[in-house]
């Protein structure tokens, strides 16, 4: 036997000390980015701002709240008190793009954790998340195609939800247009029901988007580009989506890996332009309840001020 081969000579050693040296320091840096991602940056709140020039001319400027994907549980107090403070942004409009809860026992904590932006003129539309109580499925799933949710999933009180956002006058945007007052400026807002599910209908909204407003906003849960598509084809100057979570788990200063639906992992969280219309995905405020963890990604909300297209350059 060679000396390489006995475990008993000193080289043999050395050899087999610095494999589990490097064994342990992977694992060490595993654990701590595990819990850097799940308790520190899973917590780490913020306002993503930007300025959007979509108004008409002679429009007073208009700050718009963008939140969604809060997948909100009852326990979540530091959230709640996050979602409690964006009152103290003193927004005009706010706009919540779905998958609002992740518990049926949730209703009332959000209601709570909402509080002013209720009074505000506001509408939401449904994510997928809002229909089915979450389950554990592998990261693997976010990879592969879309498939049916299964008959037998327990189903959310997506009802009750709406119900309780709508009676505080939010308008439920589920293939819904709307023209809202803000402020005395003209709103048009217009959503369809989740893409994932496959439950958009756009057809039920088609048509050339409201010319008599200021500005035109699309809403929608998964930003699926056969429905982003028909939005910008009828006019909308703006189109607002979620449910990407910007991809959740990034490679620091690098690209989102998934977005769990159509779109280009570039344009998994922020602004960018489709087919002349302005988008603004939100990387969201929440994680599912078995994927509690963000990396390279904060969990944000979006103040989009809108102003007149001709003054900015
Ligand atoms: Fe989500």
């Amino acid at each position: 036997m060679s000396e390489n081969q006995d475990p008993t000579t000193p080289r043999a050693r050395r050899a087999a000390g610095t494999a589990a040296r490097v064994l342990l320091s992977g694992g060490a840096m595993g654990a701590a980015a595990l819990f850097y991602g799940s308790v520190v940056e899973r917590n780490a709140f913020t306002v993503r701002r930007a300025t959007l020039p979509v108004l008409d001319a002679s429009t007073p400027a208009l700050r718009l709240l963008h939140i969604s994907d809060l997948h909100l549980l009852p326990g979540q107090r530091r959230k709640q008190a996050f979602v409690r403070s964006l009152a103290d942004l003193r927004p005009d409009i706010v706009l919540n793009t779905g998958d609002t809860l992740s518990s049926p026992r949730g209703i009332p904590a959000l209601m709570s954790a909402l509080g002013p932006l209720l009074e505000l003129p506001g509408g939401f539309v449904p994510g997928n998340n809002d229909y089915y109580v979450p389950q554990f499925k592998t990261p693997l799933s976010y990879f592969l195609p879309n498939r049916p949710q299964p008959a037998t999933q327990p189903r959310m009180p997506w009802a009750e939800l709406s119900g309780a956002m709508a009676s505080k006058g939010w308008i439920d945007l589920t293939h819904a247009r709307a023209l809202l007052d803000v402020g005395g400026v003209r709103v048009a807002v217009a959503g369809t029901d989740d893409a994932h599910l496959r439950r958009a209908r756009y057809e039920r909204i088609a048509g050339a988007a409201d010319t008599s407003a200021a500005v035109r906003i699309a809403v929608t849960h998964s930003p699926e580009p056969y429905v982003l598509d028909r939005f910008a084809a009828d006019g909308y100057d703006l189109a607002l989506a979620g449910h990407t979570h910007g991809g959740q788990v990034r490679v620091p200063l690098g690209p989102a890996i998934v977005t769990n639906c159509g779109l280009d992992v570039w344009r998994a969280r922020g602004l960018s332009d489709w087919k002349g219309m302005a988008l603004n995905v939100s990387a969201g405020v929440g994680t599912g309840p078995f994927a509690p963890i963000r990396i390279a990604c904060r969990p944000e909300v979006s103040l989009l001020t809108l102003v007149p297209r001709n003054s900015v350059a």
